[in-house]
């Protein structure tokens, strides 16, 4: 059975971006695949988290994937940091991964901004420990948004060169899953940038758990242009924000943008935002109130965590002990 892995910031409360672009993909995989989903806390604390914060959002995080679907019956979810073998399979990438490889990533361009030598070295070896993630696990198949690429590209080559390296075939070849008319949400505030928790400004994104209001109040105000929804693609062309919205609909209502553009081609923004918030909020009402119920029990969320760390530890041990075997490290007792 094809083992797939993915893994999301416990960093603030999951955007629509998060939800579309990964989340609401990897529920139907855990019928499909042997599914293993992880709270990447230590990826999280590669920018500063105050540790109460990042207590309550890791607990957070893990209570929607449960309430989007996950079920810790049916995958394995757990938390990053409960499971020794990510940290330590990434101590052995840091050592095969080059620094002009690390050089090109622009998502460490961009989160570390202008002030680079103020970037933490964790921020700098990130994508190291993502792919130490997934071939903890030997998993071969990667439900991500379009903004991982590279970063699942890089996890290929650090495989290659260990591989070649120690002559051996042992990490596999790892695919990108790249799902759905949205495996790229923008903001609302600029439809070239993407949809991000870390925006500092919350007019910029749905978050999962805003209320009726909110999502009201901020679809109205998402950036638009002047020009009426054309009634085909091509009339989206250059209009980055027209498109984020119709793919936004087209998202949460299961159709195709064109479809979309089938029905509402012609109106007005202010009557599609109307349709659109409707849609939203029809959408995420039942997810916010499973999240409630799940977090009015902290101690049975724990226990389903607990249990995941254990079943995920029992598949990454033996494959990191290999690794460690491998790499010529003296057997542990
Ligand atoms: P993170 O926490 O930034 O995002 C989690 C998932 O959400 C997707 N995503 C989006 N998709 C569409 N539109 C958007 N605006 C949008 N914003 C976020 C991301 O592509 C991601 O799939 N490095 C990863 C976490 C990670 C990981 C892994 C993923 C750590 N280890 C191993 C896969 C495999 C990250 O920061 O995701």
């Amino acid at each position: 059975m094809t083992r797939v892995f993915s893994g999301i910031q416990p960093s603030g409360v999951p955007t629509l971006g998060n939800y579309l672009g990964a989340i609401r993909n990897w529920v139907p995989l855990q019928d499909q695949h042997e599914a293993i989903y992880c709270v990447v806390d230590l990826h999280a604390i590669t920018v500063w988290q105050d540790p109460a914060d990042l207590r309550r959002q890791t607990r957070e995080m893990a209570a929607t994937l449960i309430a989007c679907g996950l079920d810790p019956k049916r995958c394995t979810l757990f938390v990053q940091s409960h499971v020794r073998a990510h940290a330590e399979l990434a101590w052995i990438f840091n050592c095969v991964a080059r620094l002009g490889w690390l050089n090109r990533m622009t998502q460490f361009k961009d989160k570390a901004g202008k002030d680079r030598e103020a970037a933490s070295s964790g921020l700098y070896v990130y994508p190291n420990l993502m792919a130490a993630d997934i071939h903890a696990y030997h998993a071969t198949k990667v439900p991500v948004g379009e903004d991982q690429k590279q970063h699942l590209e890089l996890a290929n080559d650090i495989a290659q060169k260990f591989n070649h390296d120690y002559g051996v075939e042992f990490f596999p070849n790892i695919e990108p899953l790249i799902q759905g008319v949205a495996a790229r949400v923008m903001s609302l505030r600029d439809g070239t940038k993407k949809m991000s928790k870390s925006d500092p400004s919350d007019q910029s994104r749905i978050n999962l758990n805003d209320d009726a209001d909110s999502i009201a109040q901020k679809i109205k105000r998402a950036k638009t242009d002047p020009e009426p929804l054309p009634e085909h693609m091509a009339g989206l062309e250059g209009r980055p924000e027209a498109r984020n919205l119709v793919g936004i609909l087209a998202a949460v209502t299961g159709t195709l943008p064109e479809n979309v553009l089938r029905e509402h081609g012609g109106q007005g923004f202010g009557q599609f935002k109307n349709t659109l918030t409707e849609a939203l909020v029809d959408h995420l009402a039942p997810i916010q109130a499973e999240l409630k119920r799940l977090l009015e029990d902290p101690g049975a969320l724990d226990a389903a965590l607990h249990l995941g760390a254990e079943r995920a530890s029992a598949i990454a041990e033996p494959i990191v002990a290999k690794a460690r075997e491998i790499v010529g490290f003296l057997p542990r007792r």
